[in-house]
């Protein structure tokens, strides 16, 4: 049996990660930030999920234009950090679950979502810097991790709608897995940002507020929210959030909020954070 523990919803932004990495955490930009993310590292030391499935998209690191999966999981034994121009992370490697993450894609082709399948693959920002976000720097990451990366990068993304129900695929593939696991589920990136064009720098607080309010209460009307939507109301990067959508989905229709966190800015994007435990 799967013990879905929680979702956690956070930005991915690539300088938090280079914060960390050069011990730049409790310098007077970063601190505010950081100490927001001090209850959410308690969280995730208290409940020590066994696996982690962390939905994030590639930010043309691992794969180039010439190859877009709109949904793919990485079933491999491990994931090296990408060198995303300035040499890889020095973080630890990520290990996988092969056995969990064969039986989700199994489950969740069978159930009709086309996964594509990654047996080789790096990690870039989107996936290492919600790890250090939640574990610091620990000198193995504390828990094997899925790759569940989605693209959001090259027009046409998936839908929210869609990520709402993916989400609900992989619950369903989760109840029906039968090793005693504890999992917990991020969905990354995020929250209102754009980072090129007349509108670089758009954040957009009310609007990132509004979607953490409704996301516990009322998912279904998040999941509603267009591509135009997201772009008008928050970036052209804020369709990140979309990822969120496949965590909640993956969650019961009735979930409590154990914690927020919003900052604004990290570098160009409003950094937001948000746990949400299974409630009966
Ligand atoms: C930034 C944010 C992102 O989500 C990203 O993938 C790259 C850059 C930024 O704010 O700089
Ligand atoms: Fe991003």
């Amino acid at each position: 049996m799967v013990r879905l523990i929680g979702g956690v919803g956070t930005s991915h932004v690539p300088s938090i990660g280079a914060a960390v990495d050069h011990g730049k955490t409790q310098e007077p930009y970063w601190k505010p930030l950081f100490d927001g993310y001090g209850p959410a590292r308690q969280w995730m030391k208290d409940n020590a999920p066994d696996v982690v499935i962390i939905v994030y998209n590639d930010h043309a690191s691992a794969f180039s234009l010439d190859l877009i999966p709109t949904f793919l999981i990485g079933v491999a034994d491990e994931f090296p950090p990408a060198d995303e121009g300035y040499g890889p992370r020095e973080v630890p490697t990520v290990q996988g679950d092969s056995k969990l993450a064969w039986h989700l894609a199994e489950s969740l082709i069978l159930d009709e979502f086309d996964m594509t399948v990654a047996n080789k693959m790096t990690v870039d920002h989107g996936l290492t810097v919600p790890l250090s976000i939640l574990c610091d720097q620990p000198e193995i990451w504390p828990c094997k991790v899925i790759p569940l990366c989605v693209n959001v990068i090259q027009y046409p993304p998936p839908t929210g709608q869609r990520c709402y129900k993916l989400g609900k695929a992989i619950r369903r593939a989760l109840d029906a897995y039968d090793e005693d696991l504890s999992v917990a589920i991020f969905g990354t990136g995020g929250m209102s940002h754009q980072l090129q064009g007349e509108r670089a720098g758009i954040i957009n607080q009310e609007f990132d507020n509004d979607f953490l309010d409704r996301l516990s209460a009322d998912p279904e009307s998040v999941a509603q929210i267009s591509h135009a939507e997201y772009i008008m109301e928050s970036g052209s990067e804020g369709i990140e959030m979309v990822m969120w959508m496949i965590m909640r989905g993956a969650l019961n229709d009735k979930v409590k909020e154990v914690y927020r966190h919003y900052h604004v800015p990290a570098s160009n994007t409003a950094a937001g954070l948000i746990i949400l435990e299974n409630a009966e």
